[in-house]
């Protein structure tokens, strides 16, 4: 008979337009980040898991999460939500809408609040990741206002913003081979995203990604590998905003990505290390970097994989794997319902009775009342 299932979501539009193709350019001299909302989902890839989810016999309901999302989930009972909010500002900003559905009882699909918070928190997760022994670049932090002088990492090394992801912030200069470059990087980040700046080690070498589904006994899709070898200099090397927008062809991306066995067992295990780290849940994507020597390093984990048909890497991961977008889509929920049942709720009763409108009703009656006693 199916569910009602909210499908939670951050449009990427500025005034109304969509910016994915605004969003390569660079300008030194801006103020604002050009890439600002490059991890918003479009319309399309709203409706593209609302319809894969109807097509399952659900009843989805898409619902955005912003500013008045309080409101509007008290208007639109569901009995799950599938989350893909990014959040709108602040750097815990993935788990605002999970925090306001666990408050209100409703049980909802991927990460949790906690994991979700840290693994937008790059040096978090990556602290998270030291202390389970799971390998990640060695890396530094520099607040705005500090001096990046000083430093005992090795050169090169790469520069980010320490609260992004969709690539932001990366672009050929974030690889740096000097004190000179590093500050120069380094106030970049502080100026554009007035946030961090996470420096890293620079691992020269091959990308791969990996796609992770389910908890107890989880999935891995087949692995992708990002080929670079096509791509020119400076890009070579460097999964950009701009590499995702200009070269998102399938000769791009390997996958299954030409490994052996052994390499192939190296990645899941490094992978689900990660997903485990930073107890996350139901779906995930964890990018993996392999130097010369063919050690690999967690480079971060994405509780929140993009799902635009066609484009982002999970689906094409599912697509190789024989896994259809509709499949990808009602595999997650259900994996989040397997959870829920497990832990031996009974959510979608509770989450009723929370919205039930008489009930909403009687208590803003007893507030008034309580308020003038
Ligand atoms: N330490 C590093 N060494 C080499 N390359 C790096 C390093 N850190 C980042 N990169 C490059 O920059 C890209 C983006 O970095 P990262 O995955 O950390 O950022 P993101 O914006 O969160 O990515 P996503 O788009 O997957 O959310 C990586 O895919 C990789 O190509
Ligand atoms: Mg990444």
């Amino acid at each position: 008979m199916g569910y009602t299932v909210g499908v939670l979501y951050n449009l990427r539009r500025r005034n109304g337009v969509d910016i994915a193709e605004d969003s390569s350019g660079f300008d030194e001299e801006d103020d604002e980040p050009p890439d600002s909302g490059a991890e918003y989902d479009s319309e399309s890839t709203v409706l593209a898991v609302a319809e894969a989810l109807r097509e399952a016999g659900h009843r989805p309901v898409c619902i955005e999460g912003d500013e008045t999302f309080f409101e509007a989930i008290k208007n639109h009972p569901i009995d799950i939500a599938f989350n893909m909010c990014e959040g709108l500002r602040g750097e815990s900003r993935e788990s605002h809408i999970p925090s306001v559905l666990e408050m209100l009882d409703i049980p909802y699909t991927g990460s949790g609040v906690l994991s979700l918070a840290l693994s937008l928190d790059k040096p978090a997760a990556k602290k998270m990741f030291v202390y389970h022994g799971v390998n990640t670049p060695r890396f530094q932090v520099f607040s705005p206002g500090v001096s990046p002088f000083g430093t005992d990492l090795r050169f090169p090394c790469f520069v980010k913003p320490a609260h992004e992801g969709s690539s932001m912030g990366v672009t050929p200069s974030s690889k740096v081979y000097d004190e000179v470059d590093l500050a120069r990087e380094v106030a970049r980040i502080h100026r554009l995203y007035k946030q961090e700046a996470l420096v890293e080690e620079y691992i020269d070498g091959r990308e791969f990604t990996v796609g992770i589904l389910g908890n107890e006994e989880p999935r891995f899709l087949p692995i992708m590998e990002i080929n670079f070898s096509k791509c020119p200099e400076p890009h070579k090397g460097i999964y950009s905003r701009l590499f995702k927008e200009q070269w998102s062809d399938d000769s791009y991306y390997l996958c299954p990505a030409p490994i052996d066995g052994d390499l192939a067992e190296a990645l899941k295990t490094i992978a689900l290390s990660a997903f485990r780290a930073l107890d996350c849940r139901d779906v995930g994507r964890v990018d993996i970097r392999m130097d010369c020597d063919g050690v690999v390093y967690v480079l971060e984990i994405n509780p929140l994989p993009g799902l635009a048909p066609g484009f982002s890497d999970l689906p094409r991961m599912a697509e190789v794997g024989g896994m259809s977008y509709f499949t990808l889509v009602n595999t997650i929920l259900e994996h989040a319902i397997e959870r829920y049942a497990r832990m031996g709720r009974e959510p979608f009763v509770r989450a009723r009775r929370v919205f039930d409108a008489g009930l909403i009703a009687e208590r803003m009656e007893f507030e008034a009342v309580s308020k003038s006693a």
